[in-house]
């Protein structure tokens, strides 16, 4: 599985920089900063998840849908260069560098990941246009993807994630905090790999229903790694939520709950998997986050 793994993620390596438009010299430079965050390692967990689920309902021959998996993640590149801001999480290291905002000036970071935000509907149009899907596939692509990222979704999460700091909410509103923040785009990975092989409702909904239960232990597992990790391990800083009073499911429950949530909602995940056929790479990755480092 790890070797596939690693296939997969060098295969998404190599096209996502070149997705980014970057042969004007005036806005060389917005180009640069888009390309450095996107090029500075990460699990590439979100489109692994969407090529998975697209062949795991029978898509075929994934290699010309490359562009479309990468989609994904480019709006959480996205989501990162803007998250460490220093408006927001005020970070100044990700993926063991720099942070965009670091390595570049803000206003390039800002609207670096304000082009990353974008990129993905010109790719998923374009793709319609030149035939690779259909208009009808692109436009439940694109409602997915933007309905994930917007205000019902990972922006409307870090809105709740900002009004949390400093502040002792209630247990839901953690929880609905996490399913935007984080569980939207790992749905929405999910979702449109399924949208892409044309599955029906009844297994969006079961791929829906794994990836709640994966993005909610993989937003514990970060809460706890931003405690109990190394900056060498994670390459972002630790007790970042500390520092700026988060809200998170170690202050709720404190690292050996929340080790035991994590636990017992990857199982659960791995369960409503075994109702798909051929479902055993997804089922070792999610065992494998279970006990991530990074
Ligand atoms: C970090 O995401 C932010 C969260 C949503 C928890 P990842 O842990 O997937 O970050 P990368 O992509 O591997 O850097
Ligand atoms: C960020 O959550 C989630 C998004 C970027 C939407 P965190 O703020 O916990 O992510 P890290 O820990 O900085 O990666
Ligand atoms: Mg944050
Ligand atoms: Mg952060
Ligand atoms: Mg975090």
């Amino acid at each position: 599985m790890k070797t596939e793994l690693e296939t997969i993620c060098r295969k998404i390596n190599d096209r996502l920089c070149a997705l980014v438009p970057s042969d004007n010299a005036l806005t060389g430079e917005v180009s640069q900063a888009a390309v450095y965050s996107l090029s500075g390692g990460g699990k590439r967990l979100r489109p692994v998840l969407m090529m998975k689920f697209y062949e795991l309902c029978g898509g075929k021959e994934s290699g010309n849908l490359l562009d479309i998996f990468c989609t994904i993640e480019l709006v959480h590149t996205f989501s990162l260069i803007h998250d460490d801001l220093p408006c927001m999480d005020n970070d100044d290291y990700r993926r063991g560098r720099l942070s965009c905002h670091k390595a570049y000036p803000e206003a390039i970071a800002l609207l670096a990941g304000d082009a990353l935000s974008v990129l993905p509907f010109e790719i998923i149009s374009q793709s319609a246009k030149n035939g690779v899907i259909s208009y009808e596939t692109a436009a439940k692509l694109t409602y997915a993807l933007s309905h994930a990222i917007g205000i019902e979704g990972m922006i409307g999460g870090q809105v709740i994630d900002m009004l949390s700091e400093n502040t002792q909410i209630p247990e839901e509103t953690l929880y609905e905090l996490q399913k935007k923040k984080t569980g939207a785009l790992i749905s929405a990975a999910c979702e449109m790999g399924c949208i892409l092989a044309n599955a029906d409702d009844k297994t969006i909904s079961l791929a829906k229903e794994y990836a709640d239960k994966l993005g909610l232990a993989f937003q514990i597992r970060d809460d706890i790694l931003d405690v109990t990790g190394t900056f060498e391990e994670l390459g972002k800083p630790i007790g970042s939520d500390k520092e700026q009073n988060k809200s998170t499911f170690v202050t709720l429950l404190g690292v050996e709950k929340a080790e035991k949530l994590c636990r017992e909602l990857s199982e659960q995940a791995a369960k409503i998997l075994s109702q798909f056929e051929n479902s055993e790479f997804l089922t070792s990755l999610t065992e494998m986050l279970i006990d991530r480092r990074n």
